[in-house]
């Protein structure tokens, strides 16, 4: 059975207490636990969070070498991190699917949230959602896996 990973980068373990009118109320648990619930059977979610940027980097190597398909929040490295694009170009080069997810739309927000470093090296971006942005990454996923 394929694992997805879902890789979420800095701040995102705040959700719930952090900015609620812009990211909801729902903790980061929270959102894990409904991918759970939708996933059931039908996969391996392997669900992650860190603040530091080498340990995201190393994920991201680890989804290319076990060709795990990703879903990434990078959070605010997506708008600086050229090391987290160049892992991400990693995954992609590796064929492994990749897609960037925001709960917020970054493009209606302030202008240093306008630039992604991360999408060009991404199969595809989903914003503006909320928690349903990794709903709809996943079900992408869940597609393509069909596919094979
Ligand atoms: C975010 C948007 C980023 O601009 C911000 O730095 C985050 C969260 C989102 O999910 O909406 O931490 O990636």
């Amino acid at each position: 059975m394929t694992r997805i990973l879902v890789i979420n980068g800095p701040n995102l373990g705040r959700l719930g207490s952090r900015e609620p009118e812009i990211y909801g109320s729902q903790t980061l648990a929270d959102i894990e636990a409904s991918l759970r619930e939708r996933l059931a059977d039908a996969g391996e979610l392997d669900f992650r969070q860190s603040d530091d940027e080498a340990t995201l980097i190393s994920w991201l190597h680890e989804a290319a070498d076990t060709a795990s398909p990703v879903i990434l929040n990078p959070a605010a490295f997506t708008h600086y991190s050229y090391a987290l694009r160049d892992a991400c170009h990693i995954v992609s080069e590796a064929g492994v699917p990749l897609i960037e997810v925001h709960l917020s739309n970054p493009h209606a927000r302030e202008s240093f949230r306008h630039t992604s470093v991360v999408s060009g090296a991404a199969l595809g971006v989903i914003a503006g959602f909320g928690a349903e942005s990794y709903h709809l990454a996943l079900s992408h996923i869940q597609t393509l896996l069909e596919r094979q």
